[in-house]
């Protein structure tokens, strides 16, 4: 009994001295695995501290920054994927023949709206001008039309299509500016370089610019690799906003400029050293959305700004510089071609009265779990008027939609309206010019097309139909309705001489 008791126990106690070993042993075991574990974790958040290191003034590839930031850089690339503007040019189908075959292009938006023939007529716009898109396909699209590929184009065409930062600055380097391509991007030599290679590459042929990058604007173009705050580094942004805060034009919506004035005015106004966050969530965007034009042989890009941000202001500036963008085939008049004037007229808007940056709209804020961050599929708000709208209007969302497509509505009839009234001017002056009219005769007639067609050609390219200033757009597209109205009275007048 004794004997078996002690022979249980000892086996017991056998049991029990293995369970302790492998116990021990697995414990050991365990502990292996998760120090290894940590070691792994350890290396895991230093490689990605590491990264993040990494990012510098040189890392181009949006992917790179991807891997630090991946929510952020899955709204860049689904930019391909943007819903489409509730207001659409193209809504009547292109006819076949405007379709590319096998090519994925925009939609036209000559095809949708026949009288810009009429209204670009001996300019490229005429042969080919295309709904916008998302920011994924700015260098293809560039590349892609018949503007470029037809006509001859300047390298200037790519300050707003491109990653152009790094491009700009080895091409200044090239050309003797100083220091290194490590120097950071708002140091003194870093703008020395970006300038330099700005002014090199605005001359070059776009088919030899545009070899020189490979990205749409990505990362680097708006954010600081190391701390990842906003900054502006479009030299022609510079310029421009520098220039507008040495008007007088009241921008109360820019307060940094408003306090820059109220300075001594030594140096010129920086944004990049002067203006608040909120400002920068506009200033951004204000690099690319705006009106501009290739000034002398140089093909300086140039922002219209030096009077203020009105469409008679900047129409003032062209008018002082004796700008004109071609002559019109059909009229013989000398006219404008305006560009997707967003910043300009978002300017004048109650939001950017308000506070309301094209980021509150265009980039609002997600949310995954606890994690809140800055949309970057940048689109219609449209497509989220819950986050884009909702946020600070409390009504429902049809309700916001109806407002919208109200404004949009009212200001498209009355666009029609001024581009009917243009067109029939352009007829009137071709008319008077097939009787026999001369240019002397036909002067003011043309001049008054001049400031007919501006208008409804800037109202026309600014992308929201009159949603980020409905006065303003209705005011303008008065105004064109006029000037061509009156236009047609100095033909009709002239007819009655004649007879
Ligand atoms: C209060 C909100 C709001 C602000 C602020 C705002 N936008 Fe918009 N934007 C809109 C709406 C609404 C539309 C019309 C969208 C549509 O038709 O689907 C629009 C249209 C556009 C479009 C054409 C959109 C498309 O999908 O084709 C562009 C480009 C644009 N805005 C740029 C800007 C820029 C640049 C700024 C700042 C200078 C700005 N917006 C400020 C609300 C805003
Ligand atoms: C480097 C120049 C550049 C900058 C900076 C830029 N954009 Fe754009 N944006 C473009 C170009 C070019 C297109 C048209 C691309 C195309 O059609 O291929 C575009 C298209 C858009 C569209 C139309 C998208 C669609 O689906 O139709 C919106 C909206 C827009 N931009 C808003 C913004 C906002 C808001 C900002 C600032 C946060 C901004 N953009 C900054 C150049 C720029
Ligand atoms: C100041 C910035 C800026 C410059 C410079 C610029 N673009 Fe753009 N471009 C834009 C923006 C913003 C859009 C999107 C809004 C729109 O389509 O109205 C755009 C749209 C386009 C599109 C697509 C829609 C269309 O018009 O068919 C093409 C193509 C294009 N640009 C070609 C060019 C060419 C060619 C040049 C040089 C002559 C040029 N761009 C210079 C900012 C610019
Ligand atoms: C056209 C300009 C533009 C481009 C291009 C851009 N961003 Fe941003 N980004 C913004 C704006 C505007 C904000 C909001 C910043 C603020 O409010 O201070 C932002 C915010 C951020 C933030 C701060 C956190 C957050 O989500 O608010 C990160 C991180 C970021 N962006 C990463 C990226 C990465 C990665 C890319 C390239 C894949 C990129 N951004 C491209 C304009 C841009
Ligand atoms: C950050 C706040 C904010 C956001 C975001 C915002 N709004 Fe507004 N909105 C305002 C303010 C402020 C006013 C001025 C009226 C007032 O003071 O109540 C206004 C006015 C308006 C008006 C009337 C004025 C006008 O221009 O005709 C409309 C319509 C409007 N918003 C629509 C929108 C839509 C659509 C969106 C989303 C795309 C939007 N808002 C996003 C703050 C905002």
């Amino acid at each position: 009994m004794l004997k078996s008791l002690l022979r249980q126990s000892r086996r017991a106690g056998a049991a029990l001295y293995w369970l302790v070993g492998i116990v021990c042993c697995a414990g050991t075991v365990l502990a292996m695995m998760l120090y290894n574990n940590i070691a792994e974790r350890k290396h895991e958040a230093a490689s990605t501290t590491l990264r993040i290191v990494d990012l510098t003034e040189t890392t181009v590839d949006p992917a790179e920054w991807g891997k630090n930031f991946p929510r952020q850089y899955d709204g860049y690339i689904r930019t391909s994927d943007n819903a489409k503007a509730r207001f659409k040019w193209s809504e009547g189908r292109p006819p076949e023949d405007e379709i590319h075959a096998g090519m994925n292009k925009a939609d036209s938006k000559l095809a949708g709206d026949p009288r810009l023939k009429t209204i670009f007529n001996g300019y490229a716009f005429a042969i080919d001008y295309r709904e916008r898109r998302g920011h994924s396909f700015m260098l293809f699209d560039q590349r892609e039309t018949e503007r470029v590929k037809q006509k001859p184009q300047p390298g200037a065409c790519l300050n707003c299509h491109a990653s152009n930062v790094v491009a700009y600055r080895e091409v200044g380097l090239k050309n003797g500016a100083p220091g290194e391509l490590s120097d950071p991007l708002l140091s003194e030599a870093g703008q020395k370089q970006l300038f330099k290679g700005f002014e090199t590459v605005n001359k070059m042929s776009y088919n030899d610019a545009t070899q020189l990058v490979k990205h749409p604007v990505t990362c680097l173009d708006c954010h600081d690799p190391k701390s990842m705050v906003l900054r502006v580094t479009r030299p022609a942004f510079l310029e421009g906003i520098a220039n507008l805060a040495k008007s007088s034009d009241a921008v109360p919506h820019l307060p940094s400029i408003e306090q820059w004035r109220k300075g001594d005015r030594k140096s010129e106004y920086n944004p990049n050293a002067l203006a608040g966050r909120q400002e920068m969530r506009s200033m951004t965007c204000a690099q690319c959305h705006v009106e501009y034009y290739f000034k002398g042989d140089e093909k300086r890009l140039t922002f219209p700004w030096h009077n203020g941000l009105k469409a008679e202001q900047e129409e003032a500036y062209y008018d002082s510089v004796g700008w004109t963008d071609f002559t019109h085939k059909d009229s013989g008049a000398k006219v404008l071609k305006a560009q997707h004037p967003e910043f300009e007229l978002w300017s004048q808007g109650v939001h950017a009265r308000s506070g309301v940056s094209c980021a509150d709209c265009h980039m609002p804020y997600m949310r995954e779990g606890a994690m809140k961050f800055t949309d970057h599929q940048v689109q219609t708000p449209m497509a989220h008027v819950n986050r884009s709208c909702q946020t600070c209007h409390n009504y429902t969302e049809s309700e916001i939609q109806s407002r919208v497509d109200q404004i949009q509505s009212r200001s498209k009839a009355q666009l029609d309206r001024a581009e009917i009234a243009v067109v029939d001017l352009i007829r009137a002056i071709q008319a008077a010019a097939a009787a026999g009219a001369s240019d002397e005769e036909l002067k003011h007639a043309r001049e008054l097309q001049r400031k007919a067609q501006w208008r409804a050609d800037l109202m026309n390219a600014e992308n929201s139909m009159g949603f980020h200033a409905p006065a303003e757009f209705l005011r303008i597209c008065g105004e064109a309705i006029d000037y061509a109205r009156q236009g047609e009275v100095e033909v009709a007048k002239l007819g009655k001489k004649k007879q």
